[in-house]
C-alpha cells in the first residue's frame, strides 16, 4: 500500500462533505465510498460484496458504520470489517492531509 496525492478536484469534493455524508469518488480506477467522521476522512470500496449495491446510497452513523441500501448489511468505514456479523471484509482506504494536500493509501 502506498500513499497517493489526490488531485485538487477530488480534494474539493471531499472537503465539501458534511459529517457522515457518503459520496462516491473515482480514484485510480477504483470507485470508493468516502465520508467525513469526527476524526477524519475514511473510504471503503463502493460496491457491496453481497449483491453489488452502491454503498454511498446507504447511511452512515456517528460511529462510522455504513448500512447497505439494498439489504442492510453493515460495514465499518475505518476497517472495512463487517459490523453485523455478515462475515464480509471489504477494502478500506485511509486518508491523510499534509501541507493542504490530501493523500489516500491505496
Ligand atoms: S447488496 Fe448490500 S447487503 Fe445486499
Amino acid at each position: 500500500m502506498e500513499w497517493k496525492a489526490l488531485s485538487p478536484e477530488i480534494k474539493h469534493i471531499i472537503d465539501a462533505l458534511q459529517l457522515y455524508q457518503l459520496k462516491s469518488v473515482i480514484i485510480d480506477s477504483r470507485i470508493i465510498c468516502v465520508t467525513r467522521l469526527e476524526d477524519g476522512i475514511f473510504g471503503i470500496q463502493n460496491s457491496c460484496p453481497h449483491a453489488g449495491a452502491q454503498l454511498h446510497h446507504g447511511q452512515c452513523n456517528r460511529r462510522g458504520i455504513v448500512g447497505c441500501p439494498l439489504h442492510g448489511y453493515k460495514f465499518d468505514m475505518k476497517t472495512g470489517k463487517s459490523a453485523d456479523g455478515n462475515n464480509y471484509k471489504i477494502k478500506h482506504y485511509p486518508f491523510k492531509l499534509e501541507d493542504d494536500i490530501l493523500f489516500i493509501k491505496l
